[in-house]
């Protein structure tokens, strides 16, 4: 008697937890038959589902800390913004524009010239959020920039964090040029369009680095919530306490790194010196490929919460310029290393130009290309 009451009680609650109307929310329904003799003398099947979508996450936890789909995404945004004519960038008709990121919105591009930086942002309608992309370096040459990361020093106190130390030119690459103030209002209107959706905020290499000041920025002095921040071979910005206080207020942040790139190995970091040298924020995960010849495969290694990981790219030597142009199998070359003049068409854009040569293009968000034009 107890067993079949048990027994029917069992069932009755799968049907009602697996097999009722919350369908549509699961991955995928898993239903197996189920001979019962118990339940009454006739034999008859029962059918059985499991939804399976819990079983799928624990047995996969890194997908919560990494999203690869999205990481692919992204990798493309950071790619774009090397684009040299602006005008191409702006209406979103680059060679890069494309493929995955076809949809984008573009709202703004700003242009520091005094300090050869820039920015853009828009709205990524099919990942439903507000892009924010950083250059990396213009200056010279990309071989030079990264000899004198070699040499950058901890110099400069982050503001409000005690014992937390900073590169100061990454910091006021993004701190104090146009850029913050272009980003933080951009952001602040494309909210109010679109209402308060994510903001993703990706770079590459020197742009991985503002684009990291900027994610802390906004969570820390304008207290925005819902800022993700992926970023892809980027230098250490700063020391170990930095590093801690970083984890505490973007605990999601990836930094992507590619096999031998030379960039994330930089500015060194010395492990007998725990205290004083730069360290990276978590969390890691090193892209590079497994095998020999034809038969290698790439693998994408999610690492500690520690930032510096010595089973991940510190496994390895940092020597290589070339991996530091390529991630995720997509250029990060520029098109135009070493100038910061502005390529695009006056004629056919409006701008607004500051005292300093330094230049806004700007739409309304929220206005599609098409409505757009036709509201002119
Ligand atoms: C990963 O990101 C893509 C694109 O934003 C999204 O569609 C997908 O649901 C995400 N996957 C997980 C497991 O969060
Ligand atoms: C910001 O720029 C001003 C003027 O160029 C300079 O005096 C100041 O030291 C800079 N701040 C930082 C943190 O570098």
């Amino acid at each position: 008697m107890g067993r079949r009451g048990l027994l029917k009680a069992a069932l009755l609650l799968c049907f009602l937890a697996a097999c009722s109307g919350r369908v549509g929310l699961s991955q995928r329904i898993h239903c197996v038959p189920y001979y019962s003799t118990v339940v009454s003398q006739r034999n008859f099947v029962v059918t059985l589902c499991f939804r399976q979508i819990e079983l799928t996450i624990k047995q996969n936890p890194s997908t919560t800390i990494y999203n690869s789909t999205l990481a692919k995404i992204l990798v493309e945004y950071a790619s774009a913004i090397y684009t040299a004519d602006l005008t191409q960038l702006f209406t979103w008709t680059c060679a890069r524009c494309g493929d995955l990121i076809e949809g984008f919105e573009m709202i703004e591009i700003i242009v520091d010239v005094e300090n050869c930086l820039q920015a853009y942002f828009g709205f990524a309608s099919d990942i439903n959020a507000v892009v924010v992309v950083f250059r990396g370096t213009q200056e010279n040459s990309i071989q030079n920039w990264i000899e004198d990361l070699l040499w950058k020093q901890l110099d400069l106190d982050y503001p409000g964090m005690p014992e937390a130390m900073v590169h100061r030119g990454f910091y006021s690459a993004y701190h104090n040029t146009t850029l913050r103030d272009g980003v933080v209002s951009g952001i602040q209107r494309t909210r109010k369009a679109y209402g308060d959706i994510p903001i993703m905020i990706t770079g590459h290499s020197m742009g991985g680095a503002m684009a990291s000041f900027c994610a802390l920025d906004l969570v820390v002095n304008y207290g925005l919530d819902g800022v993700n921040l992926m970023t892809f071979g980027q230098p250490r910005i700063g020391n170990a306490a930095f590093a801690s206080y970083f984890k505490t207020y973007l605990p999601q942040a990836i930094r992507v790194t590619h096999a031998h790139d030379i960039v994330p190995h930089l500015p060194p970091y010395f492990s007998f010196f725990p205290q004083k040298t730069y360290h990276h924020f978590p969390r890691e995960v090193w892209t590079h490929n497994i095998g020999l010849g034809t038969l290698v495969y790439p693998v994408e290694k999610i690492c500690d919460d520690s930032g510096e990981d010595p089973t991940c790219c510190r496994s390895v030597s940092g020597s290589s310029v070339r991996d530091h142009i390529y991630y995720l199998g997509v250029s990060m070359h520029a098109e135009d290393w070493s100038s910061c003049r502005i390529v695009m068409d006056y004629s056919k854009l409006q701008y607004q130009m500051d005292l300093n040569g330094n230049l806004v293009l700007s739409k309304q968000p929220g206005l599609s290309n098409a409505r757009g034009f036709s509201a002119q």
